[in-house]
C-alpha cells in the first residue's frame, strides 16, 4: 500500500530532515564520492549514537524490564533450506513490470506512486509514455555464493528477516534457557532485501536493522498476546516521546496478509509522505515451527510436564526496524522557533535518546574557563554522554547542540570561576539556572530517569 493521503500538512520535509542529518552528520549517503549506491545510507557519528539508544531502549524494553524474554544473535546467512522452509524462495516477491520506452521498473501493485522515467512528472494511475511489460514475479532475497566455487550447490541468501533465526533456535533456546510458554525469544540484525521501490530517505532501503521478538504461547492464549503486544508496542513509542496523534494502528485486510499470517496490524506513523508502517506485529500461528520441523526433521514442539503433553506453541511477533524508528523520532522531534529574532532549529528528543545527554562550553577560549570546563566534563561524563565544545561563539556552540538534540547545555563562565556555580541550559525551555558544578552530575542522572513527554504537547 502507498502512503495514505492525510489532510494535516507535515511539520516538516523529508529534505529538511536529509539536511539536518547530513549538516550535523548522522547520515550520509553511501559510497558518495563515487556518486552514490541507491538507497544505501552510511551512518556518522552522531547518527551511530541515536541509533544505539533506538535499540537500547528496544532492549530496555524487551529484556530489561521483564523475565521472559531472552536475547539471541543468529547469523546473517544461513542455510538455504531455512528459505524454503519459511516460504521467501517462493513466496517472497513482489511483481514487476518493466517499461520499454524509458527502460525503468516498477512494481505492479505500486504503479501510482511510480515515476515514468522519460517524462519526470507523477502519472497518477496512468503511465501514458510507458510501455509496461507483463507482470513478473521478482525475489527480493539477496542471492550469494558460499565458498569459492560459482554453482547451485553454494547457493545462499543474506536474511531478509531475522526472525527465521529465532525458529532454527527454538530447540537450543529452549533448552538453555528453561522457559516454559508464553515466552519470548529476541533479536536485533541487519536484514537485506532487494526492494524495488526504494527512496523516502531511510524509510526503506536495501540493508536495514530489524528489532523482531517471537514469543511463543500456548495456541489458546494467542489472541490475548496479539492484544497485549500491540498495546506494550504503541507504549514504547509514546513513552519515548512519539505524539499520539502521530502514530495509530492499523488491522490489515485479508488480501494484505502474508502467507504466514493469521492477523497483522501495522504501527503507523504520519511520516512527512504520509501514514505509512513503522512496525508489523503479527500472529504467526504455528506456520514457522511446523514448517522447520518439516523441513529439518527436528521436532520443534514445548512438551508441558504438567499436562503431559506435548504441542507446538503459536507466535505472536512485534517486528520493528530500527531506521524506520529513528526516522520516526527525528521527524516528530524535529522543530523551529524564532528566538529574538532568530530562526532556532532543534531536535526535541526524548533525553534517552538523544545521542549527547550534556554539552559542557566554556564562554570563552580565556580566563582558566577551558581548564575547569573540561574537569567539569570528565565529572558529567562519568555520570552520563557528555561532549565537550569549546569552538566558536557561544550561540553557534548552542545552535549545533540544539540540532543535535542535546537536551541541557552546561556553561562554565566568570561566575564559575568565582563561586563553582555553572549556567544549567534546558534544550526546550530555553530556562538557565545555577547550579553548583559538584551536583551537576546527580542532577543529570535523576534528569535523565524522569518520565518525559514531548514539549510540543504544550
Ligand atoms: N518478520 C516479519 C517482518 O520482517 P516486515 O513488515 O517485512 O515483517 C518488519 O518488516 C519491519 O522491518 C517493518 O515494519 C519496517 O520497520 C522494517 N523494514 C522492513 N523492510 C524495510 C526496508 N526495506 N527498509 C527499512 N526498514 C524495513
Amino acid at each position: 500500500m502507498g502512503p495514505a493521503q492525510e489532510t494535516r500538512a507535515p511539520e516538516v520535509t523529508l529534505d529538511e530532515i536529509v539536511a539536518l542529518c547530513k549538516r550535523r552528520g548522522f547520515i550520509f549517503p553511501s559510497s558518495e564520492i563515487y556518486g552514490g549506491i541507491g538507497s544505501t545510507y552510511d551512518y556518522g557519528h552522531y547518527g551511530v549514537l541515536l541509533r544505539n539508544n533506538v535499540k537500547g531502549e528496544w532492549w530496555r524494553a524487551i529484556i530489561g524490564e521483564r523475565d521472559d524474554i531472552v536475547a539471541l544473535d543468529s547469523a546473517i546467512l544461513q542455510h538455504p533450506r531455512v528459505w524454503e522452509a519459511s516460504g521467501h524462495l517462493e513466496g517472497f516477491t513482489d511483481p514487476l513490470v518493466d517499461c520499454r520506452t524509458c527502460g525503468l521498473r516498477f512494481r505492479a501493485d505500486k504503479l501510482e506512486d511510480a515515476q515514468c522515467g522519460r517524462k519526470p512528472s507523477m502519472h497518477p494511475g496512468e503511465f501514458k509514455e510507458c510501455d509496461l511489460t507483463d507482470a513478473r514475479e521478482f525475489n527480493l532475497m539477496f542471492e550469494t555464493h558460499v565458498g569459492p566455487v560459482k554453482d547451485t550447490a553454494s547457493t545462499a541468501y543474506l536474511r531478509p528477516e531475522t526472525a527465521q533465526g529465532i525458529f532454527i533456535n527454538f530447540k537450543n533456546v529452549l533448552q538453555f534457557a528453561r522457559k516454559k510458554p508464553p515466552f519470548g525469544i529476541a533479536q536485533i540484525g541487519k536484514s537485506f532485501r532487494n526492494e524495488i521501490t526504494t527512496g523516502n530517505f531511510i524509510f526503506r532501503t536495501r540493508e536495514f536493522e530489524q528489532m523482531e521478538m517471537e514469543y511463543f504461547v500456548p495456541p489458546a492464549e494467542a489472541p490475548k498476546w496479539y492484544s497485549y503486544w500491540m498495546d506494550e508496542r504503541m507504549r514504547w513509542y509514546t513513552d519515548l516521546g512519539i505524539r499520539d496523534d502521530n502514530l495509530k494502528l492499523r488491522a490489515h485486510g485479508a488480501d494484505e496478509l502474508s502467507h504466514y499470517s493469521s492477523a497483522t496490524s501495522d504501527v503507523e506513523y504520519l511520516f512527512p509522505m504520509g501514514w505509512s508502517e513503522l512496525e508489523g506485529i503479527a500472529n504467526r500461528g504455528d506456520f514457522d515451527l511446523k514448517q522447520h520441523a518439516k523441513f529439518s526433521g527436528e521436532k520443534l514442539e514445548y512438551f508441558d510436564q504438567e499436562k503431559g503433553e506435548a504441542y507446538v506453541p503459536h507466535v505472536i511477533e512485534p517486528a520493528a526496524g530500527v531506521d524506520r524508528a529513528m526516522l520516526a523520532f527525528m521527524v516528530d522531534a524535529y522543530d523551529t522557533e524564532e528566538v529574538e529574532g532568530r530562526k532556532r532549529t532543534l531536535l526535541r528528543l526524548h533525553p534517552r535518546l538523544a545521542p549527547v545527554k550534556a554539552a559542557v562550553l566554556p564562554l570563552v577560549s580565556k580566563d582558566g574557563m577551558p581548564e575547569r570546563a573540561r574537569e567539569i566534563y570528565q565529572e558529567v561524563r562519568a555520570r552520563v554522554p557528555a561532549e565537550y565544545d569549546e569552538g566558536g561563539s557561544i550561540g553557534k556552540r548552542y545552535r549545533r547542540q540544539d540540532e543535535i538534540g542535546t537536551p541541557w547545555g552546561i556553561t562554565v563562565d566568570g561566575q564559575t570561576m568565582e563561586d563553582g556555580t555553572v549556567t544549567l541550559r534546558d534544550r526546550d525551555t530555553l530556562a538557565q539556572e545555577r547550579v553548583p558544578a559538584e551536583e551537576l552530575g546527580d542532577r543529570l542522572a535523576a534528569k535523565l530517569a524522569e518520565p518525559w513527554r514531548s514539549p510540543k504537547l504544550g
